[in-house]
């Protein structure tokens, strides 16, 4: 079926508001999105309106609440809405709610509306301890997992009634920023994202590694990690299961898993701790080569005369990956060259023995290095050989992760 687009270029969230004594939070999330210039739709189920009343989201939002799916002016809400949504955010979602997307009901305007949306759906759990631990409460969240829906679990804290413990819906903040990481990774991308890492555990490295001199000195590089938290949040979007190993705190979805590390050599141990059960590793961290032999544990004091560091090499954390790998896994890693040098890039390709390598630029001042783009040349060891002419970050790291997917699909076979 062919659908007509119907999106009007800002970039749109649904916001879902469903029956709980958290509905009165998804006004601040309301109120932070339009903040931010995003476009918020608001729909309440008939539940969230006895907990707040829709007026108030009607004066706040960009369009007034949608409740039902009959009476509106439009004879079919739930299409228009979903087409129109980039985001569908439920906020709060109770297990009443989170049980009917598992089973697929549709009998208000929002559960029909989510159900005929292609857009990434995030779930914001919240409901009382025993019923996030019931056991069909547990099932339906795996159910929704696995179809690529985001759920944010609810933090532990005050409840209804005086308890405490875990069901809180997650800060405004963490789902703010869920939603605004959606944002950059579909606009810098394709608007229809797609499942297709469902199942798939997919392992990222990011940042430059800084490895110390005396107590305050490192010795560094000028990577933002902005690639590597593309790739994560890109192979997230698409259902993987995504851990990082990182220097830096860029902006990633919370289901996201971040290990935070500094130098070259505790990059190696946590990247190695998660790599086995990987089925796609990218290193996309510019990982020092050399490390001071000698750390002081003080700082160094000017001497009047010249310093001497004596530096020895870091592991190649990449090669001893490829090296110690599985065989159905896909190993990814950057060239980073001086212009787009296709030879030096097969040559690490083959030397380090990886499956896919990302050669870029490092000297172009619109790319690279610190800078939202990148253009870069993907080269396989099956001879493969794509180019991605200057693009966001967001939209290279998606053709990063088809070419991987490519890979592992061939691998399986
Ligand atoms: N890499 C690594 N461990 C290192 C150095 C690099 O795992 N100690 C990885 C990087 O994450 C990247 C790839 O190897 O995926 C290539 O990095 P690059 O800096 O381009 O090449 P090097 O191997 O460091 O070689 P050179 O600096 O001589 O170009």
């Amino acid at each position: 079926m062919t659908c007509l687009p119907d999106r009007q270029g800002d970039f749109t969230v649904v916001l879902g508001i469903t029956g709980g004594i958290a509905a009165y939070k998804a006004v601040e999330v309301a109120r932070r999105l339009i903040d931010k210039g995003i476009v918020v739709l608001p729909v309440m189920t008939d539940e969230a309106a006895q907990f707040i009343p829709p007026l108030t989201l009607s004066a706040l939002c960009s369009e007034p609440v949608q409740s039902s799916l009959f009476g509106s002016p439009d004879p079919i809400p739930h299409t228009r809405l979903a087409r129109r949504a980039d985001v569908i955010a439920i906020v709060p979602a109770t297990a009443n709610f989170i049980a009917k997307l598992a089973c697929g009901i549709a009998d208000d305007l929002l559960s029909t509306t989510v159900l005929a949306s292609k857009a990434p759906i995030i779930v914001c759990a919240a409901m009382h301890t025993e019923m996030w631990e019931n056991a069909a409460v547990v099932q339906n969240v795996k159910v929704l997992q696995s179809r690529g829906i985001h759920v944010i679990p609810p933090d532990e804290g005050r409840l209804a009634g005086g308890d405490s413990g875990v069901g809180r819906l997650a800060t405004v903040d963490a789902i703010v920023e869920h939603i605004e990481s959606l944002a950059g990774a579909i606009e810098g991308g394709s608007h229809d994202v797609a499942r297709d890492l469902v199942g798939y555990k997919v392992l990222v490295t990011a940042g430059g590694t800084r490895e110390p001199i005396d107590a305050v000195r490192v010795i560094t590089n000028r990577s933002s990690g902005r690639q590597g938290y593309a790739v994560a949040t890109n192979a997230y979007l698409r259902g993987a299961e995504v851990t990082m190993v990182t220097t830096v705190d860029g902006v990633a979805p919370p289901d996201v898993q971040r290990v935070f590390v500094d130098t070259a050599a505790e990059m190696e141990r946590e990247t190695l701790k998660y790599s086995a059960t990987a089925d796609i590793i990218v290193m996309a961290a510019a990982v020092a080569d050399f490390r001071p032999i000698a750390q002081s544990n003080t700082k160094l004091h000017r001497s009047g005369g010249t310093l001497q560091l004596q530096l020895e090499p870091t592991s190649d954390i990449l090669a001893r990956l490829a090296k110690e790998r599985t065989p159905d896994q896909v190993i990814v890693g950057f060239a980073a060259e001086i212009g787009l040098d296709e030879e030096s890039a097969r040559n690490k390709l083959v030397a380090k023995g990886v499956d896919i390598i990302v050669l870029n630029d490092i000297t172009l001042p619109q790319a690279g290095f610190d800078s939202p783009n990148n253009e870069v040349v993907i080269l396989g060891s099956n001879g493969a050989r794509l180019k991605v002419p200057l693009s966001s970050k967001d939209a290279v790291a998606s053709v990063i992760m088809d070419t991987a997917l490519e890979r592992l699909k061939d691998t399986d076979r």
